[in-house]
């Protein structure tokens, strides 16, 4: 067993109480691998934004969870070495298990969810109640979550979304006793979150009555990535073959951080700016077989990527 605290990491609890007043959001990036991770903490250290580290099941099969565990301490050290000793929250994303979060607990992590949001609701106060008994002892926080996104999650398919019921959250807090509340208001997993001709709307509406219930309580947003058009132009243009990607205004998630959001999930756009670095390399340069020709500018791409996410939607440049 180690303790987050002895790896440099810390929990949200004070990131997200200074997000929801200040107005802004903290970004949760995703990473499986090097230059991921090298793109998030190189882009929080320059832009002065306190970041979450996400790592998901599929994340900790793919890659390892021991060295997984490593490379997150490794940031802690990588950002000092970049200038600044960033505040790093290392944040199991959809765990779904209890046996899951504890696990991660053990290997360092100072965050989990518990998205319990596919049982019935009983269910899912009886196992996010279970996660906050165990973690709140090492002091690890929690994100529970209420009403199922639309799309593929946690490998569980809806064709619609359940959006969160304003009327059950404040009894799911109290019950639970989680740090954050993973909500439904239309945002959805991977690059396809709209069908041609549908308008891209979030229901903000919703947002605001759930923080009529639980003021300043921390919400978080999954499935928000923008799947911004000129990257996913430029994988077409390379030889990509996306059809019909759409994702969530900027503008609407740029509103939502300036409320109780104060935690903004973000991976599908990542995958697609690495990608598109990748093949205009491989296109423009079919003899390079070298992975640091492509995964170097891809790495670079995914920075810049970043940094526009903290300066233009979240919020969080120069609140570390
Ligand atoms: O919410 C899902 C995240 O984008 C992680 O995706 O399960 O394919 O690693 P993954
Ligand atoms: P996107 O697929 O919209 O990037 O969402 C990521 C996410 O919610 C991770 O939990
Ligand atoms: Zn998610």
């Amino acid at each position: 067993m180690v303790n987050y605290k002895d790896l440099g990491l810390v929990n949200s609890r004070a990131m997200f109480a200074k997000a929801v007043s200040g107005g802004y959001a903290i970004p949760a990036f995703n990473f499986n691998n090097m230059e991921q991770l090298q793109a998030i903490v190189a882009a929080c250290v320059e832009t002065r934004s306190p970041v979450i580290l996400q790592v998901s099941s599929g994340a900790r099969k793919y890659a390892n969870q021991t060295l997984l565990r490593y490379m997150a301490q490794g940031a802690v050290e990588y950002a000092k070495e970049l200038g600044f000793a960033l505040p790093i929250v290392l944040h199991l994303d959809h765990g779904d298990t209890f046996e899951l979060c504890k696990s991660c607990i053990e290997y360092g992590f100072s965050s989990v969810m518990i998205d319990g949001s596919h049982h019935s609701y009983a269910k899912n106060v009886e196992l996010t109640a279970q996660v906050v008994e165990y973690a709140h002892k090492y002091d690890v926080t929690v994100e529970g979550e209420l009403g199922v996104l639309a799309g593929v999650e946690d490998d569980v398919k809806a064709e619609q979304h359940t959006y969160t019921q304003p009327d059950e959250v404040e009894d799911f807090v109290k019950k639970t006793g989680v740090d954050s509340l993973a909500i439904s208001i239309g945002t959805s997993h991977g690059a396809f979150k709209f069908k041609p001709g549908q308008k891209p709307q979030i229901r903000l509406d919703i947002l605001a009555e759930i923080e009529k219930r639980i003021p300043g309580f921390p919400i978080v947003l999954h499935g928000a990535s923008s799947v911004p058009q000129d990257i996913v132009a430029e994988i077409n243009r390379y030889g990509g073959q996306l059809k019909d990607s759409i994702g969530i205004p900027e503008d609407q998630l740029r509103a939502a951080a300036k409320s109780a959001v104060c935690k903004i999930n973000i991976d599908s756009d990542g995958r697609l700016a690495m990608t598109a670095g990748i093949r205009k390399v491989l296109s423009e340069q079919p003899s390079e077989f070298d992975p640091r020709k492509y995964l170097g500018p891809a790495r670079e791409k995914l920075k810049a990527l970043y940094m526009h996410k903290v300066k233009e939607v979240l919020g969080s440049d120069g609140k570390a």
